[in-house]
């Protein structure tokens, strides 16, 4: 977790071309110009981070983006569109389900990209092309850092196809510096671990927890929820913040805290209302909110600030309390958390 401003920094000047504000993308055999559809498949927290990916994709260089859990696809027989890019990310490249998808995907013509931790892997090997993480080994089995570095090449890998669309160059310019300020953004995040420790040894004896957030960060409560059950044996469901009525608000009491994302912005005003149904069945709220949004007063129990930033990067900064979040709810519990089940 506290390796993240580095290596993130690392996957930057990997690929980030400080002159020219552009990324830069390894060699491949195919024309990224010319791809018309993206399908993303992968597992687990790579999934999430292709779900990121995929609103990203959308939103800033407008390519329609399918994506399926990799033990799904490989069974599916899915209609794959003519040039469309199959885009695969995996930690550790050797992941049996993502690796079968890959096949089934070449074996139908089409061409793959792969993201991935480790050099020389199955799936490095069979992609027609790939963009190493460079984030060294992932000790534990839940993946952290290479969690926020898939998110970071899923972010300039859209940065690298909108402009090849029609993102402008100011808009361009203007992703790229958010890029380069994301590992100030996870350092200032960081600091938030003694306020996270001491709301987590207040929250350690729940049995269920409900991670709720909007746009791109659904995928993020994804994996908090993810992380959470990954490390601690929580109970913890991920949600979209609206569907939580159709559905789990049977289970909101005193008994089932939920983990809210607020950011600013358009959605600020659906998420506040999405709250209040939460408190007005008692439930108690963990908000992790921007620095830049004012909440009605008393309606999070508690607060973790995180800053003021970029669409393009405020998945990765909003990962990092929720990592820390499970990570001392763990260490609490006396959950051996190098050595997880
Ligand atoms: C699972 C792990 O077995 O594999 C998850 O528990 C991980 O943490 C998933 O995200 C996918 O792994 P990989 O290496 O393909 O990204």
């Amino acid at each position: 977790i506290y390796e993240q401003p580095v290596v993130v920094a690392q996957t930057l000047r990997a690929y980030l071309r400080r002159m020219e504000n552009e990324v830069a993308m390894p060699d491949m055999d195919f024309d990224l110009g010319a791809v018309k559809r993206i399908t993303i498949v992968a597992c687990g927290t790579s999934f999430y981070a292709g779900m990121v990916a995929k609103y990203w994709f959308e939103t800033f260089a407008r390519v329609p983006v399918d994506i399926d859990v990799a033990s799904e696809f490989r069974y599916r027989n899915t209609p794959l569109f003519r040039n469309s890019l199959f885009f695969v990310i995996s930690q550790s490249g050797e992941t049996i389900d993502t690796l079968a998808g890959l096949r089934e995907a070449k074996r139908k013509g089409y061409k793959v990209l792969a993201v991935n931790n480790v050099v020389g892997s199955s799936i490095a090997r069979e992609a027609d092309g790939g963009i190493y993480q460079h984030v060294g080994p992932e000790i534990g089995v839940a993946s952290t850092k290479a969690f926020t570095s898939q998110l970071l090449i899923g972010a300039m890998l859209a940065l690298y196809l909108g402009r090849l669309r029609d993102m402008s160059f100011s808009d361009g310019t203007e992703y790229v510096r958010a890029l380069k300020g994301v590992p100030d953004l996870v350092r200032r995040t960081l600091e938030q671990a003694p306020h996270i420790k001491e709301i987590a040894k207040r929250y350690a004896h729940y049995h269920d927890f409900l991670f709720l957030g909007r746009l791109s960060l659904f995928p993020v409560a994804l994996e908090g929820a993810l992380k959470l059950k990954e490390i601690s044996y929580i109970h913890a469901e991920g949600y979209p913040a609206a569907e939580m009525k159709h559905g789990p608000i049977a289970l909101i009491s005193e008994q089932c805290p939920s983990v809210f994302f607020v950011p600013a912005g358009d959605m600020f005003n659906k998420i506040v209302s999405s709250m209040q149904e939460i408190k007005a069945r008692k439930g108690r709220i963990i908000a992790v909110a921007t620095t830049n949004c004012e909440l009605p007063p008393g309606l999070a129990d508690d607060i973790i600030r995180i800053p003021e930033c970029h669409e393009a990067v405020l998945p990765i900064v909003a990962t990092i309390p929720v990592q820390l979040l499970s990570y001392y709810i763990a260490v609490e519990l006396q959950r051996d958390v190098d050595k997880p089940r």
